[in-house]
């Protein structure tokens, strides 16, 4: 019972020291809308308090025919997805849990191009609003030090070879005071990375016109400026990495991305191996050692 009182007066202390302007951080239609500075991605809003998953949200509104850039936010998901089939705490009031339906016409030809362009929309967003130092693990976690702020899963849907629509959902740790024991080592946020409450808001505004941005300019495959900057961006890069590749365990050097958004690793043996998907884990990264 006291740990439940400390936690909510940490929780009421965030929100009562939040920036002032900008209006309320409620999530509404309304005060989406209000300065969002996109076309079509977030001009249909659908808001609720509980879901249960706002990807599994997206594709259903998306097979009843939600339109393209239409999104799904969420107080709280019961049963938020992670990468790989894990699952992602979503509790109410202080993260984001949000999800854009993209079809074909905004759709790059492969997932793993749209998951690369959201990943930088999103750590160019957090540097740009919060101030916070973010950089990119591939293929799309958002890290600050050796600990995860944001992760996204993208998922698409494909009818007879063609994509359908894709749904990217994306989960920002924003305000959030504490972590459960077990995401101690692994998880961060905003707030406890720059000691300044967040306007929600704000942040998903800039991620939205990053990513629509992003999307119109990679539209026919990723751009040389575009993988200049993510290769930047990515902490990956210059590390040593450990990653499964046909059941067998491998280690070795990150040392570029492919056009395509694959990792490029170089084995001990001094050959190349294309990481396409999967885990790949830095040494000392989220409190592990390199066995994914
Ligand atoms: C990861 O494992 O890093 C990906 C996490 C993605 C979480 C977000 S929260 C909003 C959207 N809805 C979900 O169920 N998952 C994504």
């Amino acid at each position: 019972m006291a740990k439940d009182g400390d936690k909510m007066s940490e929780k009421e202390t965030v929100l009562h020291q939040l920036p002032k302007g900008g209006g309320s951080d409620c999530y509404t239609p309304e005060n989406i809308v209000a300065g969002l500075k996109t076309e079509k991605i977030g001009r249909t809003v659908f808001c609720y308090d509980i879901v249960d998953s706002t990807n599994e949200e997206a594709k259903r509104q998306a097979l009843k025919g939600a339109p393209s850039g239409s999104l799904f936010l969420a107080e709280q998901q019961t049963c938020g997805k992670g990468r790989l089939g894990r699952s992602w705490v979503s509790p109410p009031g202080t993260g984001m849990w949000f999800s854009v339906l993209l079809r074909p016409e905004v759709l790059p030809r492969n997932i793993a191009a749209t998951t690369l362009l959201a990943g930088t929309a999103v750590c160019g967003a957090v540097r740009e609003v919060t101030g916070c130092d973010v950089k990119i693990k591939w293929p799309n976690d958002i890290v600050a030090g050796t600990r995860k702020i944001s992760g996204i899963l993208t998922e698409m849907n494909v009818t007879k070879g063609c994509a359908e629509f894709a749904v990217v959902g994306i989960g920002v740790n924003v305000n959030s005071t504490a972590f459960p024991e077990e995401l101690r080592d692994k998880a961060t946020s905003i707030f406890l990375e720059t000691g300044r409450p967040v306007r929600r808001i704000a942040l998903l505004q800039e991620i939205l016109r990053r990513l629509e941005l992003l999307l119109k300019e990679n539209a026919c495959g990723l751009g040389a400026s575009f993988l200049e900057q993510y290769k930047a961006d990515c902490v990956s890069l210059g590390r040593q990495v450990g990653f499964r590749h046909g059941g067998v365990l491998m280690t070795g050097t990150a040392v570029d991305i492919s056009p395509e958004g694959e990792l490029i690793v170089r084995l001990p043996d001094g050959s190349l191996q294309t990481v396409l998907s999967g885990e790949v884990n830095i040494q000392g990264f989220y409190g592990s050692s390199m066995t994914p």
